[in-house]
């Protein structure tokens, strides 16, 4: 398949395509803003492979979509901003990507007729105490990161029934594994343990995220490519539940930190308690989570250890100032 990867420089869009190429000899071509959390090195090891560009330019700019669209037979969109964090502070680029930029996308996709599959999140249903979200269950984003990926997900849904365009969408829960950004919970506590830094946990660190490996989350997005049918949408959660405290201190267990790292700071404005997905319509489509959570956060602690060359470069830079304008008076105060 000949495929356009929007944001493929990032944390899921790299693993995507590494697995697309290596796993189906697909042809991709990468368009990516590379904002602070899109990285050329993440989509090195597949550099020279045959067909395979990465075009720097953003989405919500409809003649780098054109150029890059080239003779593509489907759209695969991860572009977006994505820290929750992010979105309570400096909403704007939310909007600008996330909602205009996905317009641009579904434009060009019913100009030419293609199949596009849309990488939403669990996010947009909001917080749930009991059970688990199904593909039918409203929409009820807590946060602007949030509330622009509901409105991105109502766009392609509308270009569904106005068009017939032959789009789906996939809702992840939280995804964990190589080549996260280190402001997301677990890369941010793994190299934190890994350097004897502070643990900030929110508040009491008993919410609760549906834990989801990258490489399972990619292979199920490949089955929705592949086997989904057109105007669906297809829950993708993890085989595991577990609180945040428990996660960070499975972390500190593996790296040998000291537990008295873990500092619980204030609460993130609006946090949404517990996030659970039904999976049950996508694994209809032969799609099985293959890493159990504690395999999951095992590999991942290998792999941050083993990469130097792809974190230090990141925390010696824009990260650095982000962490102290998030964490730093936080974290002095307690
Ligand atoms: P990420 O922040 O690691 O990567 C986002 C990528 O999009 C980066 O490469 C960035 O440069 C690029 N990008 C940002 N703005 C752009 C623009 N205007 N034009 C082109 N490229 C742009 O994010 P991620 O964690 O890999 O998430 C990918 C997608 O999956 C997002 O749509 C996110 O909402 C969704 N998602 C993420 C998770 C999770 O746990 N991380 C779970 C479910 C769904
Ligand atoms: O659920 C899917 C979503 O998962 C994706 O759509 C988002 O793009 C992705 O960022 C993620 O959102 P979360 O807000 O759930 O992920 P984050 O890693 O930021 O936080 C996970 C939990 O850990 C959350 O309850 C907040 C908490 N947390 C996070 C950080 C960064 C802490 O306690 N301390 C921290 O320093």
């Amino acid at each position: 398949m000949r495929l356009l990867v929007c944001g493929g420089a990032g944390f899921i869009g790299s693993n995507f395509v590494r697995a697309r190429i290596e796993g189906h000899g697909d042809e991709v071509v990468v368009l990516d803003k590379l904002t602070y959390a899109g990285r050329r090195e993440n989509l090195q090891d597949v550099a020279e492979a045959p067909g395979f560009r990465l075009l720097h330019g953003a989405i919500e700019d409809r003649e780098a979509v054109a150029r890059a669209l080239g003779d593509a037979e489907a759209i695969v969109n991860f572009a977006a901003e994505t820290h929750v964090d992010r979105s309570i502070t400096e909403p704007d680029a939310f909007v600008q990507t996330n909602w205009l930029g996905t317009h641009v996308l579904l434009e060009a996709a019913r100009e030419r007729g293609m199949r596009y599959v849309h990488i939403s999140t669990d996010e947009v249903y909001g917080s749930i105490d009991d059970g688990s979200f199904t593909e039918s269950s409203p929409l009820a984003p807590s946060s602007p990161y949030a509330a622009t990926k509901a409105g991105a997900d109502l766009l392609v849904s509308s270009y569904v029934h106005t068009y017939d365009l032959p789009a789906s969408i996939c809702r992840g829960s939280n995804n964990y594994g190589p080549y996260q950004y280190p402001e997301k919970l677990i890369p941010l506590m793994v190299l934190s343990a890994l350097h004897g830094e502070p643990l900030p946990v929110y508040g009491d660190g008993l919410q609760v995220r549906n834990w989801l490996y990258v490489t399972d989350f990619a292979s199920a997005i490949g089955h929705v490519l592949d086997h989904g049918v057109r105007g669906e949408v297809y829950n993708v959660g993890g085989p595991d539940e577990c609180p945040n405290l428990e996660v960070v201190e499975r972390i500190v267990e593996l790296t040998g930190a000291d537990p008295a790292l873990i500092e619980h700071i204030r609460d993130r404005p609006g946090h949404d308690r517990r996030y659970s997905l039904s999976s049950e319509k996508v694994r209809g489509l032969g799609w099985e989570p293959q890493v159990r959570l504690q395999q999951g956060i095992e590999q991942t602690v290998a792999w941050y250890r083993d990469s130097p060359w792809w974190w230090e470069p990141i925390r010696s830079g824009e990260y650095r100032q982000y962490y102290e304008r998030h964490y730093g008076r936080a974290l002095s105060a307690d």
